[in-house]
Order: structure tokens, then sequence, then C-alpha cells
């Protein structure tokens, strides 16, 4: 059985004050979801800050069903790379996930497969579980391409890896038309591509990573469409973006998550 995992990327927003303020609103908001903290809750509670906010907000979530991660993390162990923050970085601060291959970082920082293939690499190494994020454009889906694209994209990273498990790794559809946009794909055209991706999961490592492994949706993700798209067969959750940066938002998602378990 799957388990769900709403996770919040809050990509370059809240410092720490701020993030410390909205993770209490979180983590209090959880408080009253019983079924989380039992011990086998059916959905994970995950919040990606910036760097810098990472320690506040594990000052709030320690001892709480509310897991951290961050957005990116280095493309090598360590070294004179200014500017950059390793994965063992990230576990020594408290992160369990860290999220790579997200568009936007494919978008503007021109970020490439062997990069992927070397963060999510240094981000097991560190024992971290990478969220891997892939996803058609606009365009690519009007030009009848979004299933190559994103077999392209799967196929380009994951055989690559040293090694691939349901636990080490996640992946993330996010359309690249539904990020941002308002507009959110379609219970049919997740539920398909969703499936597409397990499809090509399972010629690359086998039918029963494929049956395991974990897909969130990500793109225009809010409380109202939450548990359609949640209750499609092949979603195991959501990563959030804009819906993430208020508590009573973010938790309704999670909540839609909650009442299908
Ligand atoms: P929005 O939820 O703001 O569309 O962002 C989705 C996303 O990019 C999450 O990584």
């Amino acid at each position: 059985m799957r388990r769900y995992l709403v996770a919040g990327n809050w990509k370059l927003n809240l410092g720490p004050a701020a993030g410390l303020v909205l993770a209490s609103g979180v983590r209090d908001r959880l408080a009253s979801l019983d079924s989380l903290a039992s011990a086998e809750p059916g959905c994970d509670v995950l919040v990606c800050p910036p760097y810098v906010t990472i320690p506040a907000v594990r000052e709030v979530a320690d001892g709480h069903p509310l897991l951290l991660g961050a957005q990116t993390c280095a493309d090598h162990e360590s070294g004179a790379f200014t500017g950059e923050i390793s994965a063992a970085m990230l576990a020594e601060v408290g992160c369990s996930h860290v999220i790579v291959g997200h568009s936007e970082r494919r978008q503007y920082q021109r970020e490439s497969d062997d990069q992927f293939v070397r963060k999510i690499d240094l981000a097991h190494a560190a024992g971290l579980t990478a969220i891997f994020c892939y996803g058609e454009l606009l365009d690519e889906r009007q030009a009848g391409r979004a299933e190559t694209v994103v077999r392209d994209q799967i196929t380009g990273v994951l055989p690559r890896l040293a090694s691939v498990t349901a636990e080490n790794t996640l992946l993330a559809y996010e359309p690249v038309w539904a990020i941002g946009t308002g507009e959110t794909a379609t219970p049919e055209i997740a539920q398909a591509m969703h499936a597409h991706s397990r499809t090509v999961v399972g010629e690359l490592l086998g039918g029963e990573l494929a049956a395991d492994i974990r897909i969130l949706y990500g793109g225009s993700c809010k409380p109202t469409n939450a548990r359609e798209l949640f209750a499609l067969p092949d979603v195991d959750g959501g990563l959030i973006g804009g819906a993430s940066l208020d508590a009573e938002s973010f938790v309704g998602i999670v909540e839609a998550a909650v009442a299908l378990v």
C-alpha cells in the first residue's frame, strides 16, 4: 500500500521569521488530525523551505509529524563550489527529503539530467529521500508530445542512479503549464500521465518498483481540487507551491489525503 505524501515547496518565499510562523500554524493544525499521530499514518507531511529557513522550521517541527526537506542540493559532495549546499549538510540540519529536477531549476538554472543523477546519488548517500520532478511544457502537450517528453525525462535519470527504491525516491509529475497558473491538470490527464510514468518505470526498473514508487502531482493543487486528484489510482499525494504558503490551505490539502486513507 502506497502512503500519501503532501509536500509544500515554499520556493523563494519566507525567511526564518515568517517561516517559523507558517510552520507553527501548520504544526498546530496538523495536531487536530488524529490519524497523523498514529503508528501508520497513511499520509506523510513535508515542508521544503528556503535553505536559511530550515533551522527555524526544524525548531517547531521537531517531535511532530512534520518532515523537513530542501528544494535542491549541490551536485558535488564538497569543494570549491561557491554558494552551494551539499546533501550531507541538509541531512545534518534535519532534512529527510530533497527536491531534484524541478522545472524552475531546469528553466532558470539550466540544470541537466547529468546533474540530477549526481544530486540524487549524493542525496541517497546522505540518507535523504529524493523527490524527482518532471513534466511537459504547454507547447509539448499541444504538439501531442507529453508522453514522449515524460518518458525521456524519466529515462534520462532513473536507470542511471546507483540505487532506486520506493523508499529513497519519489516522483513528482508537474506539468509546467499547471505550475503557478491556477490551471490544474484534469483528473483524466493526471491519471493518464501518472499511469504512463509508472509504465515507464516498470519498463526501466521492473514492475515491483513501478507498483510501489510514490508519484506526486504538482501544479495548482488546492484544497478544492486535492481530493479528486488524490483519489486517482496512480496519484500518491501532491507537491504544493502557492497553496503551501498558507497554513489553512496547506493543511486543507493534507486533510483531503487523510480523508482518503
Ligand atoms: P503551484 O502549486 O504554485 O502551482 O506550484 C507547484 C510546484 O511547482 C510545486 O513544486
